[in-house]
């Protein structure tokens, strides 16, 4: 047998160590199981000690893998706050250097870049996880681009880059932990829609469009994921402080000028930091409450939370005239 078969087996034995932990934990009756669970640590902790690794007790409570973790958004803030429950977070971006903070408290966070667009970074990054820690148990698709200008105008390579980052990106994902979280019959995919798929508006087509297939994506998956033991769950936000006015802003500046919307220019500009105004929710709360919801042991299919979740969950159902009226007002079209 060779070196790396035996590595890979060792590897295996401790996925198993892991899992059922895992299980016992969940199953608090059986006072065999305790025990188990006990002994089980105590290997584990022996052996990642041996192996100079991330102690074993921090792999219990779950291996999240987030995107788009830059500081100030809600990557960053989801990150934080499945690490304040005892998960091990892979927190990722496009830059080592955008979550730099959290990098200072490696047994609770595994920094790694991560391009959503790229199909070898997403690899790399699910075959390094999988190796160094045994298991992925929550990937959260969060990394995303707002975009905003009007369809008739908008250069359509930034619809593709939209519609790639927010949903191809996404997709790139959840097809490389798929595999791994079939074979396991245990997993939970959480991908980031948006409220303003419930009532699309003026200067933000793009964006809504993207948002509102991967709704339906997430749709379909979590039927077609269910006989796997997947959970997938489509976590909507209202409005939550972050970076993504200010990235909109930059990524609009650089387009060229519209010719039909001169006179709209100021309402484009500030569909942008629509979800920016100071009711908006901080995005620590709105981590704190979304991390409860998926914890759960039956997390909820849909979980929206922040200002205008409820009042875009009315709009939906509005006749089109009163939706395009209040659009309309609110957006200065
Ligand atoms: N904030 C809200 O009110 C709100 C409302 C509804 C939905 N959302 C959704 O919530 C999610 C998080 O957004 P946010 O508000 O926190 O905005 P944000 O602060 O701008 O964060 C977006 C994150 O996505 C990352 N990203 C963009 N393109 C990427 C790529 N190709 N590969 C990997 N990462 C990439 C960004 O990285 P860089 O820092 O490198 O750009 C950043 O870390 C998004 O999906 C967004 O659509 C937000």
């Amino acid at each position: 047998m060779g070196g790396g078969d035996v590595a890979g087996e060792r590897r295996s034995r401790q996925s198993a160590w892991r899992e059922r932990a895992n299980d016992l934990l969940s199953s608090p009756k059986d006072p065999y199981g305790w025990c188990l669970v006990a002994v089980t640590s105590l290997c584990l902790r022996r052996e990642c000690r041996r192996r100079k690794e991330i102690p074993a007790w921090c792999l219990v409570a779950g291996v999240v893998l987030i995107t788009g973790c830059s500081t100030g958004g809600i990557g960053h803030a989801l990150a934080r706050a499945f690490a304040a429950e005892s998960c091990l977070v892979v927190a990722t971006a496009r830059s080592l250097s955008s979550m730099a903070d959290l990098g200072g408290d490696p047994s609770s966070f595994f920094l790694h870049q991560l391009d959503v667009l790229s199909d070898e970074s997403v690899q790399t990054v699910v075959s390094t996880v999988l190796q160094k820690f045994g298991r992925i148990d929550v990937v959260v698709n969060n990394a995303g681009v707002q975009c905003v200008g009007p369809l008739a105008e908008l250069p359509l390579s930034q619809l593709e880059s939209t519609f790639n980052t927010n949903v191809f990106g996404s997709l790139r994902l959840i097809q490389a932990v798929v595999p791994h979280m079939a074979s396991r019959k245990k997993g939970k995919i959480v991908n980031t829609g948006s409220v303003t798929v419930l009532g699309p508006g003026p200067w933000s087509g793009a964006y809504t469009a993207s948002k509102a297939a991967l709704h339906a994506l997430t749709d379909t998956l979590r039927l077609e994921l269910g006989p796997f033991g997947i959970d997938v769950i489509n976590v909507v936000p209202g409005a939550v402080r972050s970076n993504i006015g200010n990235s909109a802003i930059a990524n609009y500046s650089q387009m060229p000028e519209t010719k039909l919307y001169k006179q709209y220019e100021e309402a484009i500009r500030a569909r942008a930091y629509f979800s920016q105004g100071p009711k908006s929710m901080p995005s620590e709360e709105f981590a704190k409450r979304t991390v409860a919801a998926v914890l759960k042991k039956n997390p909820p299919a849909w979980f929206t939370l922040g200002p205008y979740s409820t009042i875009m969950a009315i709009m939906h159902h509005l006749p089109l005239c009163i939706k395009d009226f209040l659009l309309r007002k609110a957006m200065k079209c």
